[in-house]
């Protein structure tokens, strides 16, 4: 193989680059065309692409051309992830391939390291303010475990996701100090202002990301007696993206991340990226001009490396990380569909799917091209309400009263409520107010584990599963958070550690309890037995299951019954129609319709069994699901 690689490295690389010429340069013309240095920049960049090629490892570039022949990997139902913190799951990076096989037993074929380089000392956001993407964080190990943990997945079969954080680095890094100390061309890294007029005029159409702890987009440094663009927190310095010298540095992190063996890049909050007066400073055209020219340059240098475009927006802004319009088939080739967990937990609290068949049927199309989703019921975010009032109307809801409540019911305050969760950056001035939690404790187990309740236990661990099956069929990677496969609870632990104290997304962050994930492998008659046991029924199911290809189109069904929701992936070799219960009540289908629409056999691929009852219906359990072939 290394003869062949050897011979056609080169023209391998002319051909990418001709493949992706335009998609690169249509972009990045438009973005920095104008900069008196141009063509400076266009020397530069040529020479950092043609250098990371030359830098890739012979096994990676054999991974390039095995994907340039199936470029579909990552859209197959065998791709089953599972996202964790390093040090949380395993200790650190040496640890983690002992952890591994329990992984592949699992049926997970994609893990998600959190971040994982080098962060800033003392509270770092998780890790997302970023001191030295070349480095990994001391703590879980060096370049060296980093790159034997992708090596060890990818002989196990799995690829490996990292974070690309992007929009913002740590004020430590390099560049942020050097910025600080007043070096012109490193202060044109960041945004920063010698008084305050341009930040409040940016203000008055902002939206306040963190608004309980980092108030404001903006911090004042005395030293250097400027205003510095801080949409997060105090320590993440927002890069400046319309300094094409930015563009290039971070291409060449990118590639450095690409060559060490990452096979999914996960680009985080890139809705932030491009500012401008008058707008909340979020998905601006820009952004999507920058992710298409990035993601060109990957496809040249490293071809078997896709992107997670992570951009948590409402319904109708979404898709767009996925390409749209010119960007079709040309943006990111995975985006967390943030609307299908948000409507999961809405219907799950309402007992009533309209509001989430409107929205699904209104915003998504059944078929995307080069890409396909990330879903998700929980992850180490916060959930925010991206409910549209246009949608919830349409189902005769009032938006700011339907979020509200959905608030207030994982919060565990509204009468009646089974979950357990705790309010994440409460804004009074948009009454906007999100939850933290775990899954198992906002689908009722902690709530109904206290009480003692084993009618409420069942349910909530039915809720858990159906919300499984839900995210492993609708289309997409169904990415597993930590910890959910065995129903980890809340963790109240997390406020005595004073980096983390602020943060109550810290509640559902918690260590993996590997007593009891030991346990749940032998016996399935414990909550976590059971949940464990389902999850990895499923994930096979799942794999075992073609039409749950991405390339086979996701059709919302209307049943004309509330309590259901319902779509069926059409393959040509015939259809699966999905059917999830959302009340806790039994409800039933009858037959002729889901063979209207087009399901053959009657057969639910998921418990492997027929469908049928005795009168020749559906009948769906209280959170029930089928897979009906
Ligand atoms: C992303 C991460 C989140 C982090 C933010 C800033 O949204 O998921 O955890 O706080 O970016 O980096």
């Amino acid at each position: 193989m290394t003869d062949a690689a050897t011979l056609s490295d080169g023209t391998l690389f002319d051909l990418r680059y001709a493949r992706s010429r335009n998609d690169l340069w249509s972009m990045l013309d438009r973005l920095y065309g104008r900069h008196p240095d141009f063509d400076g920049f266009r020397d530069r960049l040529d020479a950092a692409l043609r250098r990371a090629s030359t830098e890739r490892p012979a096994d990676l570039k054999r991974l390039d051309l095995v994907r340039d022949l199936e470029p579909d990997w990552f859209q197959r139902p065998g791709m089953n992830g599972y996202v964790f913190y390093i040090d949380r799951f395993a200790g650190d990076l040496k640890g983690m391939i002992d952890k591994l096989d329990y992984l592949v037993d699992l049926g997970i074929t994609y893990i998600h390291l959190m971040p994982c380089l080098k962060p800033r000392e003392g509270d770092s956001d998780g890790g997302y303010s970023v001191q030295d993407y070349r480095a990994i964080n001391p703590a879980y190990g060096d370049m060296g475990d980093f790159e034997a943990v992708t090596a060890a997945a990818r002989a196990r079969g799995m690829s490996v996701c990292v974070d690309f954080v992007l929009n913002h680095t740590a004020k430590e890094h390099d560049w942020a100090q050097k910025a600080r100390a007043g070096d012109l061309a490193y202060l044109d890294y960041y945004h920063s202002f010698a008084d305050d007029t341009l930040p409040r005029a940016y203000e008055e159409t902002l939206i306040e990301i963190f608004p309980d702890n980092a108030p404001g987009s903006f911090t004042y440094y005395d030293d250097m007696q400027r205003w510095v663009w801080t949409t997060f927190n105090e320590h993440q310095w927002d890069l400046n993206w319309a300094n094409p010298q930015v563009f290039l540095e971070m291409v060449e992190v990118m590639l450095f991340l690409a060559n060490r063996g990452v096979d999914v890049l996960r680009l985080d909050a890139v809705a932030f990226l491009w500012k401008r007066m008058g707008t909340r400073c979020q998905s601006e055209p820009e952004c999507h001009m920058l992710l298409q020219a990035l993601r060109a340059a990957c496809r040249i240098v490293a071809p078997a490396v896709i992107h997670l475009e992570e951009a948590i927006v409402g319904p109708a802004e979404m898709l767009s990380y996925l390409g749209r319009g010119e960007h079709d088939g040309k943006e990111g080739n995975l985006a967390y569909h943030n609307s299908l967990m948000v409507q999961f937990w809405s219907a799950l609290a309402t007992r009533d799917t309209q509001l989430m068949t409107h929205v699904m049927t209104t915003h998504f199309p059944p078929l995307l091209t080069n890409a396909t989703y990330a879903t998700y019921l929980r992850c180490h975010d916060d959930i925010g309400w991206a409910v549209m009032d246009e949608d919830a109307a349409a189902v005769g809801l009032d938006g700011r009263m339907h979020r509200a409540f959905l608030s207030d019911f994982y919060e565990g305050v509204y009468p009646g409520s089974f979950s357990r969760g705790a309010l994440f950056q409460y804004n009074p001035e948009t009454g906007d107010k999100r939850i933290s939690g775990s899954l198992a404790s906002l689908a009722g187990l902690e709530s109904a584990l206290q009480a003692g309740d084993t009618a409420g236990i069942a349910h909530a661990i039915e809720r858990i599963e159906m919300g499984h099956a839900l995210i492993a069929s609708f289309g997409g990677i169904p990415l597993v958070y930590m910890g959910d496969e065995i129903g980890l609870l809340n963790d109240y632990g997390y406020v005595d550690d004073p980096a983390h104290a602020h943060d109550s997304r810290w509640l559902h962050r918690p260590s993996m309890d590997w007593g009891t994930a030991r346990a749940a492998q032998q016996a399935v008659d414990t909550p976590a037995g059971r949940i464990r046991a389902g999850l990895r029924h499923i994930l096979a199911r799942r794999a075992a299951t073609p039409e749950f290809h991405a390339r086979y189109p996701t059709k919302i069904l209307r049943t004309g019954n509330t309590a259901l929701f319902a779509f069926e992936r059409r393959a040509p070799t015939g259809s699966v129609v999905c059917l999830f219960n959302f009340t806790d009540t039994w409800q039933n289908m009858p037959a002729s319709w889901v063979v209207q629409h087009g399901a053959r056999y009657l057969h639910d691929a998921l418990s492997d069994a027929p469908v049928l009852d005795a009168h020749g219906a559906i009948a769906l359990p209280p959170h029930g699901r089928v897979w009906i072939r």
